[in-house]
């Protein structure tokens, strides 16, 4: 029997939760999926348990299952904790011990949210974009790191972006292959996008490189272009459908996820997928904790339901339970419910809810 397990987390994360728990749990039966659904501790929450951001008994737990579920981690409350114990350093850890290093974050837009977006809806529309983020190197695990103390008593912080042939190749390959399966689905040509900063950054020129080689001796089929961090920031906003597959690295995906996910509408709206090298993944809402809103039942709960269907998706191969969850979400759009980040004003017809009914509405349909 094959086991899910669910880390909350802190701020939004035990509401936004709540939801994605009742919507797995209905799919589970109605597709009769054979899931078994724990709980477990991350974050601050698991620091005021514990003592730690990721204890070890949560790290063992997530070993054993077929899948893991977040929520967020992360708020004021932590913050002042030392570096290497607060919140945020949990989540690194459990994707770096876990081998996850395939983040994938789809920016789909909703035709009904065309007009949340703060970009024109024409920009827009039809817009569907995949980026394959590295997620356990580059310059948020490179050694050396930390805050050092200068001879002239001055203090410098510094970090290391480090990306090995290996690890380039395997991310490129999953890029790659996402590329082939999306044109097998859409019809449209498959292509890849690698963002880079190789004008500056010896690392990345290894990175365009290896990107280069690995298309030409066995990806021939696949259009591969490439594209500065700086500018692939500004051609999201101008022009965002010449994308199909973006691949960079740890720090660049970062960014560029955030910027695309507006694109959408709202960060509420984006599902990510963290795979290993064997497809077991975690499954975690792009956006964060939102400690302002938290406990207030504002929080928009698409982003964690939409990674439960990337989840029955690629750990589960259940597309047709994913399928249903998808198009759950789509039919509460069309009825017009909104949580507050999607809710446009001058739109008529719409009603705003909160979190919880929002997850209800999407298990009605289910
Ligand atoms: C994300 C987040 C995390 C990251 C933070 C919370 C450590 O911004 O998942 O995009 O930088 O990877
Ligand atoms: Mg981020």
């Amino acid at each position: 029997m094959a086991t899910v397990l669910t880390l909350a987390g802190d701020g939004i994360g035990p509401e936004i939760m709540a939801q994605a728990i009742n919507v797995l749990k209905r799919v589970n039966e109605t597709f009769d999926l054979g899931l078994t659904l724990e709980e477990g501790l991350i974050g601050g929450v698991a620091i005021d348990a514990t003592g730690e951001p990721l204890p070890e008994e949560t790290l063992t737990r997530a070993r054993a299952a077929d899948a893991v579920l977040l929520g967020a981690v992360g708020g004021p409350k932590w913050d002042a904790i030392e570096r290497s114990k607060r919140p945020e350093r949990g989540l690194l850890k459990i994707r770096s011990a876990l081998g996850l290093f395939a983040n994938l974050r789809v920016a789909k837009l909703y035709p009904q949210l065309a007009n949340a977006s703060s970009i024109k809806p024409e920009i827009i529309k039809g817009l569907d974009l995949l980026i394959v983020r590295e997620l356990t190197g580059g310059i948020y695990f490179g050694e050396p790191r930390g805050i050092r103390t200068l001879e002239n008593g001055e203090q410098q912080g510094y970090n290391t972006m480090v990306y090995s042939t290996s690890e380039i190749e395997r991310i490129g390959k999953v890029a790659f292959e996402l590329a082939q399966t999306r044109t097998a689905a859409s019809g449209n040509p498959a292509r890849v996008c690698s963002v880079d900063k190789a004008n500056v950054l010896e690392v990345t020129e290894l990175w365009k490189q290896t990107i280069t080689k690995m298309q030409q001796a066995d990806y021939s089929d696949v259009a591969l272009s490439h594209m500065y961090a700086d500018n692939a920031c500004m051609q999201l906003i101008r022009d965002p459908k010449q994308f199909d597959v973006m691949v960079t690295g740890n720090m660049f995906g970062d960014i560029l996820s955030d910027e695309a996910a507006m694109l959408t509408g709202s960060i509420g709206m984006l599902p990510s997928a963290s795979l290993d090298e064997a497809g077991k993944g975690m499954y975690e809402p792009c956006h964060g904790s939102a400690p302002d809103i938290a406990g207030q039942d504002k929080a928009n709960p698409l982003a964690t339901i939409l990674s439960v269907a990337m989840m029955l998706r690629y750990t589960f191969k259940q597309e047709a339970a994913a399928q249903a969850i998808e198009q759950a979400v789509s039919d509460v759009l069309d009825d017009g419910l909104r949580t507050p980040d999607i809710l446009d004003k001058t739109e008529a017809g719409l009603t705003q809810v909160g979190c919880q009914q929002m997850g209800e509405a999407v298990l009605a349909k289910l």
